[in-house]
């Protein structure tokens, strides 16, 4: 084994656990996956790091809500999260929770350097909070009617003693570095909107939340939790020891690639280094800021009710088929849309078609002629050759895309190669050359599968299973290192001529399915006209409301304006006419089901913001549609 000469740490952000994982979060996972196995492969001294943000508000309320404590929500929660990690084979070496001993001691230090360097001072915040995003929002940066800018949610009005860290005074020096630093962000236009946010004025940042409980006190003033962000981003280096073993700190800080979505871009780039310089520690090297994953024309969230399980498509799709698929089809910086008929595609096309077929008619062709082994054949064929001598070109491709986090790019190179291996295939006819010429018939398999053993290597980050699966069925029993893939030997006999990818036949997701097969047995011509397609039904948002308030609207026999608590999606106005069938008592407290996103309308001078869901209503029989199951809380999205 080489001795190890660099080291390499990389980040994702850390998750909050107020619901489980999606797709999309487990995108940023894998996007960390992807990069520390290729650095892994290059020998680096590689530390993955991944965890969760248990603080905060957000969790305060979604463990209220769960009628839980705040700790057992969060211990409930962790294995969500640990399950799709694992199942994904997101190889992490370290998963740090917020609410851990050696994290809150690497925040009390950092913190405690802050006061004691005269960074951080008492005052009074007065202004906005979106919870979900646990973001203090100024009057000026305000959507329409207090919403919050970055999740449309209604934002909460707070005033009360907070401390403030002096970001302002770190305006020139974050400056003074993002000029000296020209590559920390990437893509660049991210730096640019960076550069202007600060170049427009730093205020001071507000630290901790007095009437938030569910979090790590400031030192020597109990009173004030520290803000959930002034936690979370120290997770950096408390997970390496800061605050409790200064030596690994030294092993892999400065972090070389923190990984993050667009929407928290401004606590990396800003918060996070301004904190670092006033404590004098080092900055991270860089921040990759990747886009989202779409369903339709919007982000895949939670409160969206637009998520994708990540279980469930690897059980229809499989793991390494769906990791392709992302690295493949989305480019790191961009928005991407996610789409099951792309995904099925890709899986016939470039995997069973492409790589799979490769493999097997070659080591079919192979076993069927009696070679089992092959050692060293002298490669002489010209046109065998030329396939040996691309290999230089097509890695130093791959190495360089993968270098710079453009995997697809470094997928779709690898798979120009792939596709010139199987014309070779066809040309040579290796099929004709095991009847007559046996020593180029040898040479063609001896090209092929050392060939198919490099693009193995190659294929690691992004399908590890598969790549080492690729490997067994040619007898290498190990994975190289990038710069010793000298393999000259190999074994067939282990190969079962079973497929490595299994075709999708049916290219569409099961719930598409089932509206094709209403679609196909339905005689009701008129109600076809009606039936949404999937990506229709994805938009239709129905979610559990509380009814928190309920007051008859003056002049009006029918009209209720309730007030109905949404969770952490927020409270809500509503104008429903039940009051012929309801009385204001009968109502209040009730969990119902909600439509939240019909555009909001006027009634009767009054905004109606959701639309109750009930039948029968016009005639005498009426039943609102109720949850009565203590698990079904307010924001609970239905579908
Ligand atoms: N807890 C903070 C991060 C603190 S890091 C010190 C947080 N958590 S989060 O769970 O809301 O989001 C974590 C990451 O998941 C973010 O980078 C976010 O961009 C990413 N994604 C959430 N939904 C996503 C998609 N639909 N697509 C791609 N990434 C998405 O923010």
């Amino acid at each position: 084994m080489q001795k190890k000469t660099e080291k390499f740490y990389v980040t994702t952000p850390i998750y909050y656990p107020n619901s489980k994982p999606h797709l999309g979060t487990l995108y940023t996972t894998l996007l960390a996956d992807i990069v520390a196995r290729w650095n892994k492969l290059k020998n680096k001294n590689t530390f993955f790091l991944t965890g969760l943000d248990e603080h905060g508000q957000k969790m305060e309320e979604a463990a209220n809500h769960a009628g839980k404590t705040f700790q057992e929500f969060a211990d409930l929660m962790v294995p969500n999260f640990e399950n799709v990690w694992k199942k994904f084979d997101l190889n992490y070496d370290k998963f740090i929770r917020t609410s851990s001993e050696e994290h809150k001691a690497g925040v009390k230090k950092l913190f405690e350097i802050l006061l004691e360097k005269g960074d951080i001072y008492k005052s009074e915040y007065q202004g906005f909070y979106c919870t979900p995003c646990e973001t203090f929002i100024t009057q000026t940066d305000l959507l329409g009617d207090q919403l919050c800018p970055s999740c449309s949610t209604k934002v909460k009005t707070v005033s009360e003693e907070s401390y403030f860290f002096k970001l302002s005074k770190y305006q020139d020096k974050l400056l003074n570095f993002y000029k000296n630093n020209p590559d920390f962000i990437s893509p660049n236009s991210r730096m640019n909107e960076v550069i202007s946010f600060v170049e427009s004025g730093l205020k001071d940042l507000c630290v901790s939340r007095k009437s938030v409980k569910w979090g790590i006190s400031m030192p020597k003033d109990p009173e004030h939790t520290i803000y959930v962000w002034g936690d979370a981003l120290t997770n950096y280096i408390s997970a390496i020891g800061f605050g409790s073993d200064q030596e690994k700190m030294q092993t892999f800080w400065p972090a070389d690639l923190h990984i993050i979505g667009k929407d928290i871009v401004r606590f990396h780039a800003v918060f996070w280094p301004a904190f670092l310089m006033a404590a004098d520690i080092e900055l991270p090297k860089k921040l990759l800021v990747h886009g989202f994953i779409l369903m339709g024309d919007s982000k895949m969230s939670k409160s969206k009710g637009n998520v994708i399980s990540p279980l469930e498509l690897a059980s229809d799709y499989g793991v390494d088929q769906v990791r392709y698929y992302l690295a493949r089809h989305i480019p790191v910086t961009q928005d991407g849309t996610f789409d099951f008929e792309e995904l099925s595609n890709t899986i016939n096309s470039d995997l069973a078609n492409s790589l799979g077929n490769l493999l097997s008619r070659t080591l079919t062709l192979a076993k069927k002629n009696g070679i089992e082994n092959l050692d060293s054949v002298l490669v002489k064929d010209q046109s065998c050759v030329q396939v040996e001598n691309l290999w230089s070109e097509v890695f130093a491709l791959f190495s360089n895309h993968m270098d710079k986090y453009e995997f697809h790019l470094a997928l779709a190179s690898l798979w120009k190669f792939i596709f010139k291996l199987n014309s070779f295939f066809q040309e040579k006819k290796p099929w004709v050359l095991a009847k007559n010429n046996a020593d180029e018939f040898s040479q063609v398999i001896f090209v092929i599968a050392k060939s198919l053993c490099k693009i193995a290597h190659l294929l690691y980050p992004v399908m590890p299973e598969k790549a080492l699966q690729i490997l067994k069925s040619i007898g290498v029993n190990q994975i190289a290192n990038l710069d010793s893939m000298n393999f000259s030997k190999f074994d067939f006999s282990s190969f079962d001529g079973s497929a490595l990818f299994v075709r999708i036949e049916n290219s569409k997701s099961e719930k598409d399915q089932v509206v094709d097969t209403k679609n196909k047995n339905s005689k009701d011509e008129k109600l076809k006209e009606e039936f949404l397609n999937f990506k229709d039904w994805l938009k239709v948002k129905i979610a559990v409301g509380q009814i928190l308030s309920c007051d008859k609207v003056e002049k009006s026999e029918k009209l209720y304006k309730l007030e109905v608590d949404f969770g952490a999606l927020g409270k809500r106005q509503v104008v429903s006419g039940i009051a012929k069938f309801r009385t204001s008592e009968q109502i209040v407290n009730l969990k119902c089901a909600f439509l939240i996103n019909l555009e909001p309308r006027k009634i009767m001078g009054l905004e109606s913001q959701a639309m109750i869901l009930a039948a029968g209503s016009g005639s005498d029989k009426f039943s609102l549609t109720t949850f009565d199951n203590t698990d079904v809380q307010p924001g609970d999205i239905l579908g």
